[in-house]
């Protein structure tokens, strides 16, 4: 099938790859015109593993391309809208700006059959208002709601074996032909074995934010019980394993630590709760709130223990941070833990030094004020205190011996709880963690 998709970052630029394995003839658009030149020579604009191999063998077949040319996209069948829907500045809503513009840009080039996809995390509404934007230039065109679940630092293996596929389709005959439509763009391999949910427009937008607020849920639940531990001498990470051998509560995403950041889970449960208000049962959702509380109250607790172990004060202490990314395998700095507590203890006059295997570009475009340091070593010299934010593997990997050996004082507070306390200790280290004694 002939298919574009519009907006080419964390989200589009793995979908184009991957429909062009697939075997569709793909054009992905993008406004940036770096990151359609980086696309087209077959590079990743941005970290994920597995995505350059994808675009070089989707190079190869010569299925894929990238322009920043909407006009480019006549002729495709189906429509990808792919692009972003950030928190609006000030505000706890999503900033449809690029949805608008990317529907707009569709309409323009549609053809009779014509079928559009959106895959943004959009507000509950707004699938029935560019479907009624369709009626109303008379197209027979159809808009299908097919939310995108995929995960930073997993995104290749997400997106070409997804857990599940959920349609929204509207009612009758426009609805079928969208869903056959799809039924072909996600033929076999993809959705063989693949649980899929065919809805209306309002249950596909809501099973998105739905899963990220549980998940967010999830893990504040989890710091929640930090909290509980920190004031009881209780171990969070036995608390976990012990509770999440129901299989009705389940291990995963019990992780306690410095909390959830990103692109989505932050602001998709802010827009959740604004969109809750604006349909009169904000109260269904105030527990959102405290899920955010939580979550932000473990940055403000991480930086307490530095202060802790630095005998009362961060005032002109060497502060080493290990991770600026929001999680490990990814080099996305938005809304990042770990960034954060690197600048609030800056703000508060400590001599912070962060190390990333990959985000240092990211985190330094943002962040121009703090210090950067190419290893955990570099960072960790001299320092007074060693701060693990972010849990890539070459942190958890480190061996305390040697870091001893460049430090001014063996202190290591651990944000993600990766860390074994007993190794650390012996090798004469205060180790303090999130939730645990
Ligand atoms: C999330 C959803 O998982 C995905 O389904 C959706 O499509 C987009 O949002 P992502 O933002 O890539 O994906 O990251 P995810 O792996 O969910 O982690 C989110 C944050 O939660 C990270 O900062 C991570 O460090 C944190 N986290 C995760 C915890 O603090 N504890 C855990 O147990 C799990």
């Amino acid at each position: 099938m002939r298919i574009s998709v519009i907006g080419c970052g964390y989200l589009g630029a793995v979908h184009a790859a991957a429909m062009a394995q697939l075997g569709h003839d793909v054009v992905g658009v993008d406004v940036d015109p770096a990151k359609v030149d980086a696309l087209s020579h077959a590079r990743a604009p941005f970290f994920e593993p597995g995505l350059p191999e994808l675009l070089r063998e989707a190079a190869d077949t010569g299925r894929l391309r990238f322009t920043t040319d909407m006009g480019e996209i006549a002729g495709a069948q189906v429509h990808f809208i792919c692009v972003g829907t950030p928190q609006k500045r000030g505000e706890f809503g999503a900033d449809l700006a690029y949805v608008d513009a990317a529907f707009d840009g569709v309409m323009a080039h549609l053809g009779p059959d014509g079928v559009v996809v959106g895959k943004s995390t959009v507000p509950v509404g707004t699938a029935e208002r560019l479907a009624q934007r369709l009626t109303d230039a008379g197209s027979t065109a159809t808009l299908v709601w097919n939310p995108e679940f995929l995960r930073e630092g997993f995104a290749v293996q997400d997106t070409l074996h997804p857990d599940r596929l959920v349609y929204g389709v509207p009612a009758g005959e426009a609805g079928e032909r969208a869903k056959a439509a799809l039924d072909e763009v996600y033929a076999t391999p993809l959705s063989e074995g693949t649980p899929l949910v065919v809805t209306d427009y309002a249950t596909a937008q809501l099973v998105k934010v739905a899963a990220n607020s549980f998940l967010a849920t999830k893990i504040s639940f989890i710091n929640a019980m930090a909290e509980l531990c920190e004031a009881t001498g209780a171990d969070v990470t036995s608390l976990a394993d012990a509770i999440g051998h129901d299989a009705r509560i389940g291990r995963r995403f019990l992780n306690a630590g410095l909390g959830f950041g990103g692109g989505c889970l932050p602001k998709d449960i802010r827009a959740f709760m604004a969109r809750a208000g604006e349909l009169g049962v904000d109260q269904a959702l105030s527990f959102l709130r405290e899920v955010d509380s939580i979550n932000m109250r473990r940055r403000v607790r991480m930086v307490d223990l530095a202060r802790e172990v630095c005998d009362g004060s961060i005032v002109g202490r060497r502060v080493a941070v290990l991770g600026a990314s929001f999680k490990p395998d990814s080099d996305d700095v938005r809304d990042s833990p770990a960034l954060s507590v690197a600048a609030q203890m800056q703000l508060q006059g400590a001599r912070v030094v962060v190390t990333d295997p990959q985000a240092i570009d990211n985190a330094r475009a943002k962040w121009p004020d703090l210090s950067f340091a190419e290893t955990a070593e570099e960072a960790a010299t001299d320092a007074d205190v060693v701060l693990l934010a972010t849990e890539w593997t070459e942190y958890r990997e480190l061996n305390p011996e040697k870091l001893a050996t460049v430090v001014r004082s063996r202190n290591i507070v651990d944000g993600r709880n990766v860390l074994d306390p007993a190794t650390w200790r012996a090798a004469g280290w205060t180790y303090r963690a999130l939730g645990r004694p």
